[in-house]
């Protein structure tokens, strides 16, 4: 590894080539090596690497298969791997709250609350819904506008982050489909806060959040811009969605939508285009 620190990819990959003659069925090691090619631009072969590591471990965990949709090597994908986004999220968990804020300068639950104290002054909610909660930096900005506050995540080890802080009322450890599917006509607030640009197609998730708010409802997340038509999975292996795109799949589940532009994040000291969209259900 300290190799690749120092941008020596091929010798890098040639030693993990050596180890993996050792160790043929070391999925770790078969991932690091896809991964080390990538880098050094031998793509075709990073291709055959990534597959060998699907062969031993099919969920994915390590996400081999957003890397051949990156490399061009499988068609675009609408969905990550759920094992891959429940070990990425329990290995960032401990360190997730600093590297956010310190390091990328988040704002997403602010401006969040921002947004829905401008459109709605004055008003509190009874039964809030966060999607995609993780260690609550969600939950601490929204807690006092909500009499109820439930929290779900595919992530064990971000939910035991979230407890600690203990500004939620539960939290459940589900996947946001699963998680709506069992509430209709439960809530009056559903956020999502830097959690959908884990999801492509967002019509599933639209529909169920319409089914699960109440009457005169209310649904606000975030997003990363995508300039042409559709949704796109970026070589950060997050998806980017275009407005336009959103906005007509908010049509039919939702009475009314806003679509605000905004940054809530940086990466690499540059501000990552997004926006901010709040979707009502009919009065
Ligand atoms: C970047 S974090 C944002 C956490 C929190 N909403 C915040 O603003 O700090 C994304 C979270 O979404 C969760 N997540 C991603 N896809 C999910 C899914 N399909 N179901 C449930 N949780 C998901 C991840 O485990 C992770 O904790």
């Amino acid at each position: 590894m300290q190799l690749r620190e120092r941008g020596e990819f091929t010798a890098a990959a040639d030693l993990l080539a050596q180890a993996m003659e050792l160790a043929p069925h070391w999925p770790e090691g078969r991932f690091a090596l896809a991964e080390s090619l990538m880098l050094a631009g031998e793509h075709d072969q990073a291709a055959v690497e990534f597959k060998s590591y699907l062969a031993l471990d099919p969920a994915d965990s390590m996400g081999a298969s957003a890397k051949l949709v990156i490399l061009g090597a499988n068609p675009a994908t609408a969905e990550l791997p759920r094992a891959y986004v429940e070990r990425l999220f329990d290995q960032y968990a401990a360190r997730f709250d600093t590297a956010l804020i310190e390091d990328l300068k988040y704002t997403g639950p602010q401006r969040i609350r921002e947004a829905i104290t401008a459109r709605f002054p004055q008003r509190r909610f009874d039964h809030c819904l966060d999607l995609g909660c993780g260690t609550g930096l969600m939950g601490v900005a929204i807690r006092d506008l909500v009499d109820r506050l439930e929290g779900v995540d595919l992530s064990a080890k971000m939910l035991a982050e979230a407890h600690k802080k203990r500004i939620y009322d539960a939290v459940t450890q589900d996947d946001i489909l699963g998680a709506l599917r069992q509430k209709p006509s439960t809530y009056d607030l559903i956020l999502a806060a830097d959690v959908l640009v884990y999801v492509g197609d967002l019509a599933p998730i639209f529909t169920l959040v319409s089914s699960a708010l109440k009457k005169s409802g209310v649904f606000v997340f975030t997003l990363q811009v995508l300039a042409v038509a559709g949704f796109r999975l970026g070589t950060d292996q997050r998806f980017s969605h275009n407005p336009t795109y959103v906005a007509s799949l908010l049509e039919k589940p939702f009475a009314a939508h806003t679509i605000t532009p905004g940054s809530f994040r940086r990466e690499r000291e540059v501000d990552v285009p997004g926006f901010l969209v709040i979707a009502e259900t009919a009065a």
